[in-house]
């Protein structure tokens, strides 16, 4: 945490009756140019004004995020969708019909009221409707688009509780609305439609093989190679991790590295799956969830990898998971924060 510059307000709000009165003031602030983080059903946003240049501005301050990574405007309609972009290919009604509100981005062309800050440069923007009325009430009271990256500062895990907002962020933001904990754990899938075949950037909340129904043939870029989008842009969070792949022999190659990085007198953490959470008695073990239940895993995995960073642990080694649907999005995020992988 940095030096307090300013007084951050934290506002308790039910996410399934959200109380207006508190979020009409965060709306003000937010009209007024102010941010303020907000949960929304994947992980905490930082919000502004996404029609406000100087107000997206504080975002890239606050996150100390590079300023050629560009936002995600949250609207709280889906009509709004055609307001920020332009030539949209048919198929986007269909998908925002069965999406949306929920975790599935759009990145489409850009219509002329879009301040450049907000799309990094580029010519398209990233749109999505929130599944969360207390996001969704804050974009409706501010009349407004809302700008907003992940809540937390740039190169570490996405907040899933505004505890975490708290930890990264307090004395920078305006405000905090605490919501509780968020359903999803992961951001959402962001998907390009202006190429052909339409490209999943980064997979997410909306899994690939529901997006297929509907587009058929889609492409899913490759997560360890870099693009001008930024959506593989690797993280360096305190502890190094190292992701051991699912692949015949994993946990015993699991232990054996444990056991020879214990000898360099490291802090060693395992994050493993519930069933193998008594493989490991020389380490900090925790647990992601039951191997069946990946939906739980993804909930969990930002914050249980927070909770090493909390407990200065140096090295954690991940137990990979199969790379198919959440397993997919689930190694996707490790890809972005490991140092190295074993196969
Ligand atoms: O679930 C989410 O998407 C969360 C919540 C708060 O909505 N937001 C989020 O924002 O994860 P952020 O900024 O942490 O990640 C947005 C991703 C980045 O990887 C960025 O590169 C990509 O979306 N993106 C944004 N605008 C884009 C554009 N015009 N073209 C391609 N990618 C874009
Ligand atoms: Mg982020």
């Amino acid at each position: 945490m940095g030096k307090k510059l300013k007084e951050t307000i934290v506002f308790q709000i039910n996410s399934k009756i959200p109380q207006l009165t508190k979020i009409r003031k965060a709306a003000s602030v937010i009209k007024q140019g102010g941010v303020v983080a907000f949960p929304t059903e994947t992980v905490y946003g930082l919000g502004a004004d996404g029609l406000n240049a100087k107000a997206c501005a504080r975002i890239f301050l606050v996150k100390k995020r590079p300023a050629n990574v560009p936002l995600i405007l949250h609207v709280d309609g889906k009509e709004h969708l055609f307001d920020l972009t332009d030539k949209v290919p048919r198929e986007t009604e269909e998908l925002i019909d069965k999406f949306w509100p929920g975790p599935l981005t759009l990145v489409l062309h850009k219509s002329r009221i879009i301040p450049q800050i907000v799309t990094g440069g580029l010519n398209t923007v990233a749109v999505r409707m929130p599944d969360n009325l207390i996001a969704l009430n804050l974009i409706k009271y501010a009349q407004t688009p809302i700008a907003a990256p992940s809540a937390n500062l740039f190169g570490g895990h996405s907040p899933t509780c505004a505890q975490h907002v708290i930890d990264d962020l307090d004395g920078s933001v305006d405000i905090i609305i605490d919501g509780g904990k968020t359903n999803l754990g992961m951001e959402s899938t962001v998907l390009d439609l202006t190429v052909k075949p339409f490209k999943i950037l980064r997979p997410g909340g909306v899994l690939e093989r529901d997006l297929k129904k509907i587009l058929g043939k889609i492409k899913i870029a490759d997560s360890t190679k870099k693009n001008k989008y930024r959506t593989n842009m690797s993280f360096s969070p305190s502890a190094k991790i190292i992701v051991v792949e699912k692949t015949k022999g994993q946990i015993n190659k699991m232990q054996k590295l444990v056991l020879k990085l214990i000898k360099s007198e490291k802090k060693i953490g395992v994050i493993v799956t519930e069933e193998n959470k008594n493989e490991f008695n020389n380490c900090l073990v925790k647990v992601m969830g039951p191997e069946k239940d990946l939906k739980t895993c993804a909930l969990n995995l930002f914050s249980t990898l927070r909770s090493f960073d909390k407990e200065k642990i140096d090295i954690v080694i991940a137990q990979g998971i199969k790379r198919k649907d959440i397993g997919l999005v689930i190694m996707n995020r490790l890809q972005k924060v490991t140092n190295k992988n074993i196969k």
